[in-house]
């Protein structure tokens, strides 16, 4: 195989967009559209992958440093956008000492796969230049793909095309295979005499057929070619969206995850499960979230960057966020985690609970509104109905330590920071604002008194 280097084209603001954020920042599938297209990049193994930046480039390079932190990524700046040939110059000097086949993508194409860039590889055989193609029922504003017998002689785009050309259905999606020795010299002639007064990279193909080398085109049409649309605007966005959320449940129902209804679901693109997952209507999965094999999932739950193990069930309308839960563990419905939760195995945390910064260990159970921020609760503990850990005192957050196997009756304040030690029993409605030592029973209730015959008394 050839020597390979890819240059993404992502320097341009996005006007079209109507946004103060870079158009390549817009995210499909919780992904920035930047990412899609390096994430394609990478699977072609590339030398080098050079990305030409110009606005807010410095959150478009701390965006990719994070998420790609070993990738042999290159950054060009494009101060000021003359054009597509002008952003690919840019390339030149981050590729001076490349020989072989240099990929061009546009960083708003989120939807190009490697597969169909490899096909269109083997497609361009040797030729010095190929370009990526589609067949639509009308042109739209995309540069023509001008052929003669002899193939593709030049592209012309929209606004300079004559009225006969206008009428072609062919036209250039903006990628292209170009050999690198050929491109940059090629790029240094390039004038900005046309429509738009810009350095166009579609002039490679009128230069290439002037020095007689080989030009391929390779055309994708009907669905195929859907995979190839840029986005400009919005709804070009939200067109993107949908197919890339039919993508990604496809790959996971073939994996084994079952959905019973796929378009009423919300997955974004780091989102993994095993199988035999079951995935009940409007559940949304974001971030970098885990499922292990056979979790369920319950109508309308949301679970954001967390991990779950083998087997848990997650009942209705749970909000989980950043969160870690081992396995066999049951939540909801209606509850609430929060990061930096962590749950061992076989823990059940039922409706109105809400949990952070919380450690809870194998076999805990808190059954009913609760709030445990900043606590570790050990090993079968049973937490009451409406236990409420007290860990912020205005200024700070103080933790609440709960040993193995304690019982803290219905109603408690745990006033943190505290420590109830293994074994204790907490009785219902008391506030506990000391240690309670192993095996004690800690109650603070004022006992109970009866006034007989009060009532009657009272309504005369
Ligand atoms: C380009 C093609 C057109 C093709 C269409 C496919 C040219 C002249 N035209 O038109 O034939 O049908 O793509 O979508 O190439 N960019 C820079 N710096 C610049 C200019 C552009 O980085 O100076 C980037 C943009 O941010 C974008 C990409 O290059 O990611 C494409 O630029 P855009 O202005 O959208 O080109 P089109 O007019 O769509
Ligand atoms: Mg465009």
């Amino acid at each position: 195989m050839r020597a390979r280097a890819v240059v993404i084209m992502a320097a341009g603001m996005g006007t079209r967009m109507k946004s103060e954020k870079v158009k390549v920042l817009h995210k499909v599938a919780g992904f920035p559209l930047i990412g899609w297209c390096v994430r394609t990049a990478l699977l072609l193994s590339a030398e080098r992958v050079v990305l030409v930046l110009g606005h807010q480039h410095e959150k478009v390079e701390e965006f990719l440093d994070q998420t790609f932190p070993t990738a042999p990524l290159v950054y060009a700046f494009q101060a000021e956008q003359l054009g597509t040939a002008h952003a690919v110059s840019c390339a030149e000097e981050a590729l001076r000492d490349f020989e072989g086949d240099v990929f061009i993508l546009s960083g708003d194409v989120p939807g190009l796969t490697a597969e169909t860039l490899e096909a269109f590889d083997a497609a361009c055989g040797d030729a010095d230049l190929g370009v990526m193609g589609m067949r639509l029922s009308s042109g739209g504003a995309y540069g023509r793909l001008v052929c003669d017998a002899d193939g593709l002689q030049k592209i012309v785009e929209a606004r300079d095309c004559t009225s006969e050309e206008l009428k072609i259905c062919d036209v250039n999606s903006g990628i292209y295979r170009v050999n690198a020795r050929f491109l940059f010299a090629a790029l240094k002639r390039f004038s900005r005499n046309n429509a738009q007064g810009e350095y166009y990279l579609t002039d490679l193909v009128a230069a290439a057929r002037a020095e007689h080398r080989k030009v391929c085109a390779h055309l994708l049409e009907g669905e195929a070619a859907e995979e190839l649309e840029g986005i400009n605007d919005r709804i070009d966005l939200a067109k993107a969206e949908k197919r890339m959320q039919q993508r990604l449940k496809k790959a996971l129902m073939r994996q084994g995850v079952t959905m019973i209804d796929p378009d009423r679901l919300y997955v974004e693109a780091q989102v993994t499960a095993g199988s035999d997952c079951l995935l009940e209507p409007d559940v949304s999965l974001r971030g970098q979230t885990h499922l292990g094999r056979g979790c369920v999932i319950g109508q309308g739950a949301i679970i954001i960057d967390s991990s779950l193990d083998e087997g848990t069930y997650i009942k209705p309308y749970s909000h989980i966020e950043g969160a870690q839960i081992g396995p066999e563990c049951q939540v909801g419905p209606f509850a609430r985690l929060r990061p930096g939760t962590v749950f061992e195995r076989d823990v059940r945390v039922g409706n109105f609970v809400e949990t952070k910064k919380s450690h809870l260990f194998e076999g805990v159970k808190a059954g009913h509104l609760s709030y445990l921020g900043d606590a570790e609760v050990g090993p079968r503990c049973n937490i009451g109905a409406g236990t409420i850990t007290c860990n912020y005192d205005g200024h700070n957050k103080h933790p609440t330590r709960i040993g193995a196997d304690v019982f803290i009756g219905s109603d408690s304040q745990l006033v943190a920071p505290v420590c109830v030690e293994e074994g204790a029993y907490v009785g219902a409605g008391t506030t506990v604002t000391g240690l309670v030592p192993a095996g004690a029973l800690a109650i603070s209730r004022t006992p109970q008194k009866n006034l007989e015959g009060w009532v009657a008394r009272h309504k005369k």
